[in-house]
């Protein structure tokens, strides 16, 4: 074997990198070991996804409660019909970071997303804090998404005369009850995914076909109901905030000096930070890059294809609700089923709950599928125990880190109810930007010669660009949110130091190698 092709990959470039023992934490994993690990037989997953697949997993999992929960709720408590432009704010933000994704994607297309990004640019340990910032993303959206759907599953069975026990329908107004509908819809997704992925692409297709005709039904049958008077005022004027502020205050006004306050221009970026949760999963296309058949072409198409239908639809629609209905009227639990009950429309109305239903379904199935594949990375490289990174003979997926973190998610969604969750799995899913975005421009200072499939456009503009964008839409998060969110990554530091740090693949690697880093 020639030392130019060393275990660390030295390559071409090889004498100026800095060989992982001397980076210690901060060792990274070249591409092409990352791209090597994926080809190890007991590791390999089965590449049977096109960029149809991808695109269709995308608005499989971006079209969810943000559109079909939160537009209500953040119209009529921050936004007024202005929420359509905190949808434009977020998109920008969230295009931004797609930019940046898919030229990660398209040179790294190994399982794990961000986290496998960052561990080839990075290094292991901001690595591994992005790894735990994509678990509690995709953990505790899933929570969220899947106690959204039994909302509305619920609905649907009242209005069938079926009701569930309130000790089985989840917390309601500071009630605790357990919510076994949403329990059991993770436990059964759950089973889906271990069958194996093209039995899953395959469902999913079915319920986003579903899930898009019920979006185009609201925005082409709601445009005939839309009355001018409802757009005054657009932007509601600006007054102080209705909960108080301490630390439910979004931080940037803290830090300003501002009195916490809704509506106005500050109520729109609040608002933004909030709906930014309708746009959580694209980065999820970038998990699947190992089970696509040609990622370096198909992964950028799916990332960005799913944006751009995403944000066209969630404006469309947020523009509709809010011309058929006064802002201030809107309902909190199902306002784009509501608004065609309050303009006499019921039966369109249960066609979209029945809609919402089946496409929140497909959501969480693929938030469980990212998360479990994330899992299944850093369990490959060493960083979780490597039992959960054997892939089933049969299946081929990873059925242990997929049922472990099923049972983990249907636990917590049974127990917890949505609001706080849903502002947690943004700041992390803001933070994982941010590192992705940094990662673009080392990569490109260290590995100048990779072949890059989709190049991020003007360099490092763009990146700095998406950084700062993502940072402003943390800051207009709750200051008790940001509190949340250090606990848990803090919580993720006494775990590597206690584990992963000593249990490392690379680590391991490193040590066998010799001072050097170089096994001739
Ligand atoms: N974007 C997904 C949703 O809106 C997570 O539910």
């Amino acid at each position: 074997m020639s030392t130019q092709h060393g275990p660390q990959g030295l390559g071409p470039q090889g004498p100026h990198q800095d060989s992982p023992r001397d980076r210690g934490m901060f060792r990274t994993k070249t591409v092409e070991q990352s791209i090597r690990d994926t080809e190890e037989p007991e590791h390999a997953l089965k590449k049977s996804l096109s960029a149809l697949d991808l695109t269709v997993f995308g608005v499989g999992v971006v079209i969810g409660t943000g559109i079909f929960v939160l537009t209500g709720k953040i119209a009529k408590e921050q936004a007024g019909p202005a929420v359509a432009v905190s949808f434009v704010v977020a998109g920008v933000v969230c295009a931004l970071a797609a930019l940046c994704y898919a030229e990660f994607a398209s040179t790294v297309p190994v399982a794990g997303s961000a986290y496998t990004f960052s561990y080839a640019s990075l290094g292991e340990l901001p690595a591994w804090i992005i790894g735990w910032d994509l678990i509690l993303e995709l953990a505790l959206g899933c929570a969220v998404v899947a106690v959204g759907w039994s909302g509305y599953v619920r609905s649907l069975l009242d209005s069938a005369g079926l009701h569930l026990p309130a000790v089985l329908s989840g917390t309601h107004d500071g009630r605790f009850g357990f919510d076994l509908l949403a329990c059991v819809l993770v436990l059964v997704l759950t089973a889906i995914l271990v069958l194996g992925m093209k039995l899953s692409s395959r469902v999913t297709a079915v319920v986003v076909g579903i899930k898009v005709t019920v979006v185009l039904l609201v925005v082409i049958a709601g445009a005939f109901f839309i009355s001018g008077a409802n757009y005054q005022p657009f932007v509601p004027p600006s007054r102080p905030a209705v909960g108080g502020g301490g630390l439910a205050a979004p931080l940037s006004q803290l830090m300003f000096g501002f009195t916490p306050s809704d509506f106005g221009t500050m109520g729109i970026f609040a608002a933004a930070a909030v709906v930014f949760f309708a746009f959580i999963g694209f980065d999820i296309v970038a998990t699947a890059a190992e089970e696509t058949r040609n990622p370096q072409r198909d992964v950028p198409r799916g990332i960005l294809g799913s944006l751009a239908i995403c944000t066209l639809l969630y404006v469309a629609v947020s523009v509709v609700v809010t011309g058929m209905e006064k802002y201030d009227r809107l309902s909190v639990d199902a306002p784009l089923a509501d608004a065609f009950k309050h303009v006499g429309h019921p039966f369109y109305a249960g066609l979209i709950s029945f809609g919402a239903a089946v496409g929140l379904t497909s959501v969480c199935m693929i938030l469980l599928l990212g998360q479990s594949r994330v899992f299944f990375a850093m369990s490959r490289d060493g960083l979780l125990p490597q039992v959960f990174s054997r892939v089933h003979p049969t299946f081929g997926t990873p059925h242990r880190s997929t049922i472990l973190l099923g049972i983990v998610v249907a636990v917590v969604s049974g127990f917890t109810s949505i609001d706080v969750l849903a502002e947690l799995v943004n700041i992390g899913t803001l933070f994982a930007f941010v590192v992705v975005a940094i990662g673009v421009i080392l990569l490109r200072r260290s590995r100048p010669d990779l072949p890059r499939a989709f190049r991020t456009p003007l360099v490092p503009l763009v990146p700095i660009l998406s950084v700062l964008a993502s940072l402003w839409l943390m800051l207009n998060l709750p200051a008790e949110t940001w509190i949340r969110f250090a606990i848990w990554m803090a919580v993720g530091f006494a775990v590597y130091f206690a584990y992963g740090r000593g249990h490392s693949r690379l680590g391991a690697r490193t040590e066998d190698s010799g001072p050097a880093g170089a096994r001739a």
